[in-house]
């Protein structure tokens, strides 16, 4: 009898015990569902602009018809900066000589106000995508330095002054800059207004820009900024600028990059050296394309490509990260694999952070999480 009063005492507390643990351990499972559910959510609201709050604004470059629709959503969450990829170069913002094209530029620029992001300007002054009448006379031919200089002032005080106190900054020249390993070849000698002025209009075009918005941050941008004979080309440029006070305050590093090219050294000294003359860095067109040369026909965004693409952003963000005392700014080219300028005859880069179907790759996961 004794022993059977035992047996159930210690069934019932037996029980007891385990509905209280059973009931501690349910309680606290579903408070962790909460928990991760809520940090899910986070994660999903949370976009490029909110993981890199501490570091830098993160922007992208855009059409007027890439800030509608499912991609306007998505530059929403994502980006704190824009820059036109196309609409406020001279040939499109500046088709004739006495006729802007406001309305395109002011679309995207009226967008980044309403969602409170910055606009970068781009680009004052390029060899390229400038109309042919900008520098020829009515008969074809070149036309004189004086006129040259008239021109490029009338051009760059009318836009400057369109959008002072709305584009912050201001790749103000383009890739003037040879791309000859000699280093006695100094300039791109075939672009039309150094064939017209040679190198005299560059301090003229700094001063105008200036004189028009004295508020705006002033760039010089290029491409292939981590090949050191080139990087010294434009560091000794800019030292010349700055030293004969030339309104110069940015260098923007495109960085159109490749899997295996630059490397972290080279994206590092190219940071440091720039920084070094007090200048405001900026990584301005941001790519990482998956195309090799052209004995390289796949179409398709191989495990393999995913994989070096993944290795490769993670590597370039963490440089950035390292050295955000001297950034100000990471832009990237194009929103999303759905159409980047690198596609071409057919084959595809794959260069962002978003697939065609605007969803978060690899390559991204890889940027946010650190
Ligand atoms: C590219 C645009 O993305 C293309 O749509 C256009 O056809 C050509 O120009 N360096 C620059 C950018 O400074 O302006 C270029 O943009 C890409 C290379």
């Amino acid at each position: 009898m004794k022993k059977r009063v035992f047996t159930t005492r210690t069934l019932i507390l037996s029980v007891s015990v385990i509905c209280f643990v059973t009931a501690i351990l349910l309680l606290s499972s579903f408070g962790g569902t909460e928990n991760e559910n809520n940090s899910v959510q986070q994660d999903q609201a949370k976009g490029l602009k909110d993981y890199y709050k501490d570091f830098f604004p993160i922007g992208v470059a855009v059409s007027p018809t890439n800030i509608e629709g499912e991609q306007g959503e998505l530059i929403k969450k994502q980006f704190n900066s824009l820059t036109p990829e196309n609409v406020m170069k001279p040939a499109l913002i500046h088709p004739e000589e006495n006729k802007y094209n406001w309305e395109p530029a002011d679309k995207i620029v009226a967008f980044a106000q309403a969602n409170g992001m910055k606009v970068r300007g781009h680009t004052l002054c390029w060899h390229t995508q400038t109309g042919a009448w900008m520098t020829k006379d009515a008969q074809g031919n070149q036309i004189s330095k004086e006129i040259a200089f008239a021109r490029l002032k009338e051009h760059i005080t009318t836009v400057v002054s369109h959008f002072k106190g709305k584009v912050y900054a201001w790749d103000v020249l383009n890739e003037i800059i040879s791309d000859s390993a000699s280093t006695t070849k100094i300039y791109r000698e075939t672009a039309p207004w150094y064939k017209i002025c040679g190198d005299e209009f560059i301090p003229k075009i700094y001063q105008w820009a200036h004189e028009a918005d004295p508020n705006a941050i002033l760039f010089y941008n290029d491409y292939n900024t981590e090949n050191p004979v080139k990087r010294e080309k434009i560091y000794n440029m800019l030292k010349k600028l700055l030293a004969q006070g030339v309104p110069i305050q940015g260098i923007g590093l495109q960085a159109h990059w490749r899997l295996d090219d630059p490397n972290e050294q080279q994206i590092k000294e190219s940071i440091d050296r720039f920084a070094s003359l007090g200048l405001k860095v900026q990584f301005t067109e941001l790519d990482v394309t998956t195309l090799g040369n052209r004995s390289d026909t796949t179409k398709t965004y191989t495990p393999e490509k995913e994989m070096k693409q993944t290795e490769f952003y993670k590597m370039a963000f963490k440089v950035f990260r390292e050295k955000k005392s001297a950034i100000t700014g990471v832009t990237f080219w194009n929103i999303s694999d759905r159409g980047s300028w690198l596609d071409r005859g057919g084959r595809k880069a794959y260069p962002l952070l978003f697939d065609a179907n605007l969803q978060p790759k690899k390559a991204y996961w890889g940027v946010v999480n650190f």
